[in-house]
């Protein structure tokens, strides 16, 4: 699934990319051109448009447009925010000549081509200029108005703009066509601005100021048409302009309705212009100063210049329209590319969805086949555990009936030679008897009534009583073994329940012994009680070791232990306590965090409905009478233990054996055993005797397995892996005989192994003869002067000591601090282990060692006594002399040869 997601997410962004690929061109910026107008009248309408056509046909061309309004301020301040905005090049109409020149320039300057167009400016400061010969067109037209009036007559002239080139450039040719007709006279002059309305002023002029003309010159077709107007469009006089546009307000029509005699096409050709800046732009040849080409227009061919316009118009829009036809055609093939981008994307996606859900459907069969299999193997598994189980409680409960007998029989006569006389060291260890004998009841009783829960054969015999009188009175039983333990009751004064009273004792006996069993001196023991709805919640809480997390679920199995040295038993006990509760219709859980202690609880329902019972019927089964089931967890045979452990002797030489074990009667047990030949130490568990030993280095060690916080095994591989204790024997003694559990124990470098129950003898045996054994090692040690230990560790330590003291041995100050320094030890655990493993101190070895070397060089060399004594490093040659005779039992000079 999640391949999936990580397949769909991916597939989502590559067609994402591909579609953005598919419309993305390379990138380019487009090219601006700015265009510069002096002024909006159609002529420039015309060419602005021409313009914009032709830069489409160059594609990524942006053409923007500013019209001054004939204001040359207007113009500058246009140009220079062209010039700001950095266009790639500027096409500009000078409004005025000598005005617009700077602008010009400074836009020259700052390295944008510029094109001129139709009008000129005063300065060089340009990269090319294109537009009609204006003096050429002057000229052509006073030509024509000269043969119209036959040569003779009299003319007015209507100027442009002051100070535009067009203006001073069709006067000057003019002019010079007139200077050939002398008989025709310029009557008046009127200076215009390009516009329709200066074409009126200039009538009203003529007409005020009474001048008299045959014929009127106006510098376009605008200003002659509105002269004429104003003039009342008299016959009599001759019309002329310069232009000739098409369209209803050109000059051509004028022509064409006769009110302008003639006129003179000035062309706009945008086009032209746009190729010319493309040139420029692209890099290509071109010619800076460009002439466009002319005709004077009259009557007769009018007609024809209209129908070119207009074609050329046609042709213009047809162009126009397949332009945005294309235009469109091309956003459609590109979103159509996306699409069959996205196409294929999602196909691809598709085909990898099917892809994984195929694969993941054969993994899905294949699991479930693998699961079928698993299942029908867990399946013959748990019957087979089912029936393992049911052997082993089968096996229980019948040991547990065969047992029942003779405990009884040792109990019953036990307890009547216990109300005998007898001495001091007779009531303890019966004591010890006793207590045994009642665990090992409590144990059975345990089983009988598990096994009977477990095969439905336990009916609950139920009464009604007071569950708190009852708690008190079990708590009553366990507050000898309390102690120095905080043992309290929390909860109501009375709280009345149906219930069998016996079961709920043996459910809170067992947690009790329980909490008891891990809960140390100085800890808490608190009893709960509270009423949750209609049931009573009884709670056992303790500050003892608690329960490994991984361990608390599987903590009511039956035959469950915890398995790391934290619990011993049957495992019986709390599967019991579960089992007790439930059938009650109730339950049993728990809730424990290593080292800060564990809760149990169990819940049992206040009343049985269908099953009422009246108190009188509760019957104190008989075989509950009178036991002590609790003081077999009694800390008391500790107590008498450390006791004994105070007032051991500590000069006592005779040799030490720990004896570890969490059992205080095993302990006390042993150390009767063993007390008369050797001094016993003893340790609790692991860490306790790792402690001890380290700090005592005894002779030899007994060590239980299972125990507490640090189980045998594991004491064991750490003692044998620390140099100061690895030579010490280990005998490890448990309950457990398996094979594997023997191999386990000798991995970890015991050096024995027996198993309980053990004969007294064997164990004695066994422990005379490792003690031996070492004697021996040492005698050996120092015969051969040779580490011959038992281990490689033995081994490898002995003889970094001889050869550290070998190399120094000429050194008379050699002490124990700098041989301990040098192997890494303290001075103490020097001597305790070189006294372990040869039975001297590590002077001794040392001073023998001198002697030995002295031996060899009195016998191989004729160095004189002193210099030898010298040399091995005796301050003094007589208290060499001195050693050697206590040595060797003669004189140093008799070795002579
Ligand atoms: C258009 C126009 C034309 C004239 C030209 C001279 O703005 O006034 O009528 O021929 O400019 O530059």
């Amino acid at each position: 699934m999640k391949r999936l997601r990580f397949l769909l997410r991916n597939g989502a962004i590559a067609v994402a990319v591909l579609s953005l690929l598919s419309n993305c061109a390379p990138a380019r910026e487009p090219i601006v051109i700015g265009v510069s107008q002096c002024s909006e009248d159609i002529w420039r309408a015309k060419l602005n448009r021409e313009l914009q056509v032709a830069a489409r046909y160059y594609g990524d061309v942006d053409v923007l447009f500013a019209s001054a309004d004939d204001d040359s301020q207007k113009q500058i301040s246009q140009i220079d925010q062209f010039v700001e905005s950095g266009v790639d090049l500027l096409i500009i109409s000078p409004n005025q000549t000598q005005a617009i020149t700077p602008a010009v320039e400074r836009a020259y300057d700052a390295g944008i081509p510029v094109i001129l167009f139709d009008r000129k400016i005063n300065s060089e400061k340009y990269t090319a200029f294109m537009g009609a010969d204006n003096v050429e067109i002057g000229r052509a037209l006073g030509e024509y108005i000269a043969k119209q009036l036959g040569g003779k007559g009299e003319v007015a002239e209507i100027f442009g703009l002051a100070g535009s080139s067009p203006a001073a450039d069709r006067h000057s040719g003019f002019m010079r066509a007139m200077s050939a007709y002398p008989d025709i006279k310029i009557t008046g002059s009127y200076y215009g601005d390009w516009t329709e309305e200066s074409g009126r002023a200039a009538g009203e002029y003529f007409k005020k100021n009474h001048i008299h003309f045959d014929a009127v010159f106006a510098q376009n077709d605008r200003m002659a048409v509105g002269a004429r107007e104003t003039l009342g469009n008299p016959q009599d006089v001759l019309f002329f302009g310069i232009d000739a546009l098409s369209g209803a307000d050109g000059g051509l029509q004028a022509v064409l309705e006769h009110k302008l005699v003639a006129s003179y096409l000035y062309p706009t050709r945008g086009d032209l212009v746009i190729d010319l800046a493309m040139s420029i732009l692209n890099g290509e040849a071109y010619a800076r100063e460009n002439r466009m080409e002319s005709a004077l227009v009259d009557a007769y061919n009018a007609r024809m210049f209209l129908m070119q316009e207009d074609e050329i118009a046609d042709q213009q829009e047809r162009f126009a329209r397949l332009n945005s036809n294309l235009e469109a055609s091309l956003v459609q093939l590109n979103q159509q590319k996306t699409m069959l981008w996205m196409i294929v994307g999602m196909v691809m996606l598709l085909m990898a969805v099917i892809y994984i859900v195929w694969k993941s459907a054969l993994n899905t069969r294949r699991l479930n086949a693998e699961l079928a299999n698993r299942n029908q193997e867990l399946q013959t598994l748990s019957r087979q555990m089912e029936k393992n189980m049911a052997g082993k409680l089968e096996f229980f409960t019948s040991v547990s009936h065969d047992f029942r007998t003779p405990l009884t029989l040792i109990s019953g006569p036990l307890e009547r030679v216990m109300e005998g006389p007898m001495n001091r060291e007779q009531k303890h260890y019966l004591g010890i008897i006793q207590r045994n004998v009642d665990i090992l009841i409590h144990l059975v009783r345990n089983i009988l009534d598990f096994r009977k829960i477990e095969s439905g054969n336990m009916r609950l015999k139920l009464s009604h009583f007071d569950l708190v009188p009852a708690i008190r009175e079990w708590m009553d039983c366990f507050q000898d073994i309390a102690a120095d333990r905080e043992f309290l009751y929390f909860g109501p004064e009375t709280l009345e329940i149906d219930a069998d009273r016996h079961l709920v004792e043996r459910a809170l006996f067992n947690l009790l012994s329980n909490a008891f069993k891990f809960t140390p001196s100085g800890g808490r023991i608190h009893v709960l009680l509270s009423q949750e709805g209609g049931e009573a919640v009884l709670q056992v809480r303790d500050s003892g070791i608690g329960i490994p997390e991984d361990k608390v679920p599987f903590i009511f199995n039956q035959f469950y232990q915890a398995g790391d040295g934290t619990s011993s038993g049957t495992g019986v006990g709390l599967a019991l306590v579960k089992s007790i509760a439930e059938l009650h219709g109730g339950n049993a859980s728990v809730s424990s965090r290593p080292a800060e202690g564990s809760l149990f609880s169990i819940r049992l329902p206040l009343q049985h409905a269908e099953n009422k019972v009246a108190a009188a019927d509760y019957v104190i089964p008989e075989e509950d009478k009178g036991g002590r089931p609790v003081e077999s967890y009694s800390g008391a045979a500790g107590r008498t233990e450390e006791l004994i452990e105070m007032v051991a002797p500590e000069d006592d030489d005779r040799p030490t054996v720990l004896v570890v074990d969490d059992n205080d009667d095993i302990r006390t047990y042993l150390r009767g055993l063993l007390g008369s030949s050797f001094r016993v130490l003893t340790a609790v568990n692991g860490a306790d005797a790792l402690q001890k030993a380290t700090r005592e280095q005894p002779d030899l060690i007994i060590s239980d397995v299972i125990m507490p916080v640090m189980d045998g095994v594991e004491f064991c591989r750490q003692l044998k892996e620390q140099i100061v204790t690895s030579h010490i024997p280990v005998i490890l003694l448990t309950a457990k005989s398996l094979e594997e559990q023997r191999a386990e124990g000798y991995e970890s470098g015991a050096d024995a192994y027996i198993s309980k129950p053990f004969s007294e003898k064997v164990l004695l045996s066994r422990v005379n003869n490792l003690i031996r054994s070492r004697t021996q090692l040492r005698e050996f040690y120092l015969e051969t002067g040779a580490a011959m230990g038992n281990s490689e560790r033995e081994k490898d330590f002995f003889a970094r000591f001889r050869e550290y003291v070998q190399n120094n041995l000429a050194d008379s100050e050699l002490s124990v601090e700098q041989i301990a320094g040098e192997l890494g030890l303290g001075r103490v655990q020097l001597f305790r282990k070189i006294k372990a493993l040869t039975g001297y101190s590590p002077l001794e070895v040392v001073r023998i060692m001198r002697l030995k070397a002295a031996e060899r060089l009195l016998k191989t060399t004729d160095k004189t006594v002193s210099e030898i004594a010298y040399q091995v490093g005796f301050g003094t040659p007589s208290y060499f002399s001195k050693c050697y005779r206590e040595m060797y039992g003669k004189q140093p000079t008799e070795d002579r040869q």
